[in-house]
């Protein structure tokens, strides 16, 4: 039974129905309510109530890395992605790249937006099982793009400060695009990315 002293989750920054017909209201619901909320039903299952108050999952996912059980560190790495992922998600009004400053110019020196896309598309379509694509600003300041598998959140083992996460885990798709991954990151990198978050993020510290 679990004790909840502590909420890991965030709220969703948009309706459930805001990013239609790109993922549907049911895929968020689900992907929402049932998986990311399940890692959180499971880790708090896993830690005490003292860990609860008085560790970040940040904490978690850092001590819990070496264990030979995977269990506290999947689920807190998990909840720490999906909180990423939906702040890189934003209804199609408001994804727009930007056109000026600093971020623009590390995109443009990457090689442009267009490039930016089709190098998170291959390396979400090459992630060999579940995992999740990156776009991140490295130690000195470049826009790169980076794949990790399951659970691993990108900045663990490295210095890269992530900016845009995709979910390539099937139950990010399934129900809207069956086995279609490539169609999925596509419509996703093409219409529903929160640009401006990723501004922000290349900003902050
Ligand atoms: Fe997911």
């Amino acid at each position: 039974m679990s004790i909840r002293t502590n909420h890991y989750v965030i709220d969703l920054p948009f309706q459930a129905d805001d990013l239609a017909p790109y993922i549907s209201k049911e895929t968020i619901d689900v992907h929402y309510q049932k998986h990311h909320k399940g890692y959180e039903t499971a880790l708090l299952d896993l830690i005490s109530v003292k860990e609860q108050k008085n560790k970040s999952l940040q904490d978690l996912i850092i001590h819990s890395h070496a264990n030979p059980d995977r269990r506290i560190y999947n689920n807190a790495a998990q909840i720490w992605n999906h909180n990423f992922y939906w702040k890189s998600l934003c209804p199609t009004a408001t994804s727009q790249h930007p056109t000026k400053g600093a971020f623009f110019d590390a995109i443009t020196a990457f090689g442009g937006f267009q490039k930016v896309e089709m190098d998170l598309l291959t390396a979400a379509t090459s992630q060999f099982g579940s995992g999740w694509a990156w776009l991140v600003r490295t130690e000195n300041n470049q826009i790169a793009i980076r794949k990790t598998g399951n659970a691993d959140p990108v900045w663990l083992n490295s210095a890269d400060h992530p900016l845009l996460i995709v979910d390539v885990w099937e139950h990010a798709y399934y129900l809207d695009y069956k086995n279609r991954r490539k169609d999925h990151v596509e419509s996703v990198l093409k219409n529903i990315m929160n640009w401006s978050f990723a501004e922000q993020q290349f900003n902050a510290a």
